[in-house]
């Protein structure tokens, strides 16, 4: 299956053979807000996890960007002043109360505190190719939080899911949330579009000013389309789940149904999104695509995991989302069940 050989090339592409960025950013708060989508809402409708430049905040102006308002950053390269973030997992109990999942740290990165694994690659295979890095004011969305169906995510192409058997599993990936206890967590892997328009540091819905290749895939070089003709790096999330104390199948619903439900009211997993704010410090981030070094880089700026653990934030909407709740920050008690 296509999700199947994304996989195994990224497996490739991370045991050495070709180049990419890949490094740990931690927790930098869990919180209902989204610069992006709803900025000056405090709250937005739902619960985020958010990593990056401490500069993240209710509303973030594209003409004042992360480099010149954050003093850290929860990443290891330490020029990364981006934001990144996701929506957040909760278990439901049969009776009905919910519990957020933990999040655990990534293979080779086990000090951070929560976080996700980023990556930037420029190309994958053997054909080497040139991206053009993201622009001061960049930022973009990808997937869709009240999408329900495999119809909708597939549009996105590359929003999926890992049931870890091991920290090291990399295979069966799936477009809906697993529906088996999964050992060692559910990682979400999100990957964004790897075409720009050129021009739009942003769209209306976050989404227009990028695209899919035109045929092919970004995997296989496929090239851009005309009407966004700029190869940009493929940003990549991904975000362990750490489920294994809700693996018990008596605590699952008896309907034979997974009890996994992302923090909009989803419960079927379709609704995995990603976003992403720019914030690279002057070219570091070209620089990198340039050498095309690979994991590790040397001419970049390096913190350690403990640094970045360090990096923090006020949090400023303040309402209860870990312990067991009687409902998801935001939402209603079983919203879910209505969104099947
Ligand atoms: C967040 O924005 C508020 C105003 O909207 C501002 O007072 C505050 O300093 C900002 N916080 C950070 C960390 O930038
Ligand atoms: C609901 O179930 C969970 C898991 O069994 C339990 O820990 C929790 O206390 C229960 N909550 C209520 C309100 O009964």
């Amino acid at each position: 299956m296509h999700w199947n050989r994304l996989a195994t090339s990224l497996a490739l592409a991370a045991s050495g053979a070709e180049a990419l960025l890949r490094f740990s950013c931690s927790q930098l708060v869990v919180e209902r807000l989204d610069p992006l989508v709803n900025p000056g809402s405090a709250p937005s409708p739902h619960l985020h996890q958010i990593v990056g430049g401490n500069a993240f905040n209710i509303t973030m102006d594209p003409k004042t960007p992360p480099p010149s308002q954050a003093t850290c950053t929860t990443c290891t390269f330490a020029d990364d002043f981006s934001n990144y973030w996701t929506a957040v997992l909760y278990f439901k109990a049969r009776n009905g109360s919910y519990h957020k999942v933990p999040q655990k740290p990534n293979s080779g990165f086990e000090q951070a505190n929560s976080g996700m694994t980023i990556y930037y690659i420029p190309y994958i295979g053997n054909t080497k190719s040139t991206v053009t890095a993201f622009k001061p004011g960049f930022r973009m969305l990808v997937g869709n939080h009240a999408s329900r169906t495999k119809e909708e995510t597939s549009q996105y192409r590359q929003l999926t899911y890992t049931c870890l058997e091991t920290i090291m599993t990399r295979t069966g990936e799936t477009l809906d949330m697993p529906n088996k206890p999964c050992k060692v967590g559910i990682m979400a892997n999100v990957r964004f579009p790897t075409c720009w328009d050129g021009k739009n540091l942003d769209s209306p819905d976050h989404k227009s000013h990028i695209a899919y290749p035109a045929t092919g895939t970004f995997e296989n070089n496929g090239p851009c389309p005309a009407t966004h003709p700029v190869k940009i790096p493929q940003l990549f999330f991904e975000v362990i789940w750490d489920t294994s104390k809700f693996n018990d199948k008596s605590l699952w619903p008896t309907d034979g149904s997974q009890p996994f439900v992302w923090s909009q009211g989803d419960a079927t997993g379709f609704g995995n999104h990603g976003d992403y704010v720019f914030g690279w410090k002057d070219d570091a981030l070209q620089k990198a695509m340039d050498t095309n070094c690979n994991i590790n880089c040397p001419q970049l700026k390096t913190q350690t995991i403990a640094a970045g653990n360090k990096c923090s934030r006020a949090v400023q909407v303040n309402e209860k989302v870990d312990g067991w709740l009687d409902a998801i920050p935001g939402m209603s008690p079983g919203m879910e069940g209505m969104s099947k």
